[in-house]
């Protein structure tokens, strides 16, 4: 399978491509039909993205235009320090103007297949019912294990086809979230993934080696009508092989 990989000097330059990426392709959906639909990812890598688009790009965006979703939230809730809403809230939300109505979170405070079942149905207002949610942006992590949003490899959300959002545990941390499942992460226009750090150096390794066998839950990226481009810093790439 052929990468789109992009190498960066350091966490920050990673960080300033990515809100490129993000601004750009913004520009071109609200352009040609006059939104933007990005879904978040959680975890702390995309802290310094957020961060340089809730500065830099804050009056460059037509952030009004720009529906914000999330691939997973943690089942917390919103002002906890594990919430994937309060990190974009701290960095993004509280700098741009981008009005309330264009924030669709996935309620962390219910009991997980509620909140579930909530996100499909705000997915479903938005998108309308009869479609699989089409994101022209999702911006993805990696864990150390290979998962990717709340997919954790073995994960039974991983084989759902006839949901949106399912709840998901997590047995590394312990914790129940929902996430978005493999039809809609395939159906982006666009997925990018942000690795950054040592500690990721294995398994991007382990993922960019062709190899048959079962795959992690983020080699199952593979949008039908889309691309992936992996963005990553020079110490999560550190074990790549030159090709
Ligand atoms: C989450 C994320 C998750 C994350 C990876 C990487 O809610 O935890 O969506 O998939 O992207 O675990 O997390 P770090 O950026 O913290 O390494």
């Amino acid at each position: 399978m052929k990468f789109d990989v992009r190498i960066f000097f350091d966490p920050d330059r990673l960080a300033s491509a990515a809100a490129k990426m993000f601004a750009d392709a913004a520009g071109e959906a609200i352009v040609s039909k006059g939104s933007f639909t990005a879904a978040l990812s959680g975890g702390s890598t995309p802290r310094k993205l957020f961060r340089t688009l809730g500065t830099t790009y804050c009056d460059t965006v037509k952030w009004d235009s720009v529906q914000l979703f999330w691939t997973d939230e943690r089942s917390v809730p919103p002002d906890h320090e594990q919430s994937n809403y309060r990190l974009a809230c701290e960095e993004l939300i509280s700098k741009a103007a981008i009005p309330a109505r264009n924030i669709h979170r996935i309620r962390g405070e219910l009991n997980p297949a509620k909140a579930a079942a909530e996100y499909e149905r705000e997915m479903a207002r938005y998108f309308g019912s009869v479609t699989v949610p089409a994101f022209d942006l999702i911006l993805l992590g990696v864990g150390q294990d290979g998962h990717t949003a709340s997919l954790f490899p073995g994960s039974e959300a991983l084989l759902v086809t006839d949901h949106f959002a399912v709840p998901s545990y997590s047995e590394s941390s312990g914790n129940w979230r929902v996430t978005l499942t493999l039809p809609v992460l395939n159906n982006a226009e666009r997925i990018l993934f942000l690795v950054s750090g040592t500690s990721k150096s294995g398994i991007i390794s382990e993922i960019f080696t062709e190899r048959i066998g079962n795959h992690y839950p983020a080699e199952l990226m593979e949008p039908s009508r889309g691309s992936v481009i992996w963005l990553l810093d020079r110490e999560a790439a550190s074990a790549l092989k030159a090709a």
